[in-house]
């Protein structure tokens, strides 16, 4: 069992979205089996680099004032949570590559659902920072966090054919996760 703290994977309530639904989605992104290899090869690359990319992703939050007031109170970042949230993050990397889509799967696409919006962001980690992280933040991070995963990819000496199919890959799951993450913010019946 994992030792992060606040990564309750396999132990939270079920989804209100089936795996259905998600079979229905991955269609519509069009993510197939070849993709799931190739999330998997991504994640033996990305696996010594979480670090790295980690440091990028929060260096472009840190320099963005409207993106770090999310882990700030009364205008001063939290660094606590700001750590706490790192290392889950970086367990989100690995998840989102080598992970089976199953039904824990799901239920945990909830929970970080849940924990982005207002009904159970800050609770994990006691923070006292923004009470939600806004919608439109939502998607539009969904562009730096599929841009700026390339160069890490390509850093072993794949082909750039490999590096695409790794990429598109993993844009196809990023589109996947965030979508079932922002049903907590669509009103009931809408999703
Ligand atoms: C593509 C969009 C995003 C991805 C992939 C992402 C990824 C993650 C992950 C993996 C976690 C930890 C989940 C867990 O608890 O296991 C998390 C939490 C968090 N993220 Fe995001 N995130 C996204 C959008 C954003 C945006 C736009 C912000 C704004 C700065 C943000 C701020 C936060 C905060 C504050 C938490 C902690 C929530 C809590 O209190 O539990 N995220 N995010």
């Amino acid at each position: 069992m994992s030792t992060i703290p606040g990564y309750t994977y396999a132990q939270v309530p079920a989804a209100p979205f089936t795996l259905h639904d998600l079979e229905l989605l991955k269609q519509t992104v069009m993510f197939t089996d070849e993709d799931i290899a190739w999330l998997k090869k991504a994640g033996t690359i990305l696996s010594d680099q979480i670090d790295e990319i980690l440091d990028l992703w929060y260096g472009f939050v840190g320099s963005h004032p409207h993106l770090l007031e999310y882990f700030s109170k009364n205008g001063v970042p939290d660094q606590h949570y700001l750590q706490a949230v790192r290392q889950r993050f970086g367990q989100w990397i690995r998840d989102l590559c080598e992970r089976h889509y199953d039904q824990d799967w799901l239920n945990y696409q909830y929970e970080i659902g849940l924990r982005h919006h207002h009904t159970k962001k800050n609770q994990t980690d006691q923070a006292q920072a923004a009470p939600m992280i806004h919608y439109r933040y939502m998607v539009a991070f969904i562009y730096p966090i599929t841009a700026t995963i390339k160069s890490f990819l390509a850093k072993k000496g794949h082909s750039a054919n490999e590096v695409e199919q790794m990429h598109q890959a993993w844009f196809k799951a990023v589109v996947l996760t965030v979508v079932l993450w922002t049903y907590p913010y669509i009103k009931p019946g809408e999703f």
